[in-house]
């Protein structure tokens, strides 16, 4: 799977006077199964997350409040995102690098991901990632 596959994904709206209402169903609004839920929050100001790619997992991260920049790379190519909306994934596919920056204060990083967590799917080494997205 390549950088081009990941994207940001518009979810479904549901506006009334009120307030507004977003869904994400498995292998509809994303091409995976939800197997796992997780968030990140409380971070401090200049923190970075992210540093790491996972050899199988996919992921769809949404800013559910605040915002945040997310730069993926393939080893090769980077491109950049900046999520503020909660109707807005960011879709990351399988061995891509992720690095995630300028969160703004009280932001909320929810991640669906398609399986549980397993360290072993996690490269946490530029070199190892690199070695092995581009192994012949
Ligand atoms: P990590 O994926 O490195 O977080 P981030 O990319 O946001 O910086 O995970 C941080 C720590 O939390 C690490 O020790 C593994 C642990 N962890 C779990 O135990 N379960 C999970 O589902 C996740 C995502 C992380």
């Amino acid at each position: 799977m390549a950088l081009e596959d990941c994207r940001i994904i518009e979810l479904p709206k549901i506006s009334n006077p009120q307030g507004n209402l977003t869904f994400v169903e498995s292998n509809n609004h994303i091409p995976f199964d939800i197997n796992r839920v997780y968030y990140v929050y409380d971070v401090p100001g200049g923190a970075e997350r992210g540093g790491h790619a996972h050899k199988e997992l996919h992921q769809l991260i949404i800013a559910m409040s605040g915002s945040f920049d997310i730069t993926l790379d393939d080893g090769k190519n980077k491109k950049k995102f900046h999520l503020a909306r909660s109707y807005y994934g960011l879709y990351v596919c399988p061995m891509i690098w992720r690095e995630i920056d300028n969160f703004s204060s009280n932001s909320v990083l929810m991640v669906l991901a398609s399986n549980k967590y397993y360290e072993e799917d996690y490269y946490r080494d530029y070199d190892d990632f690199m070695r092995a997205r581009w192994a012949k």
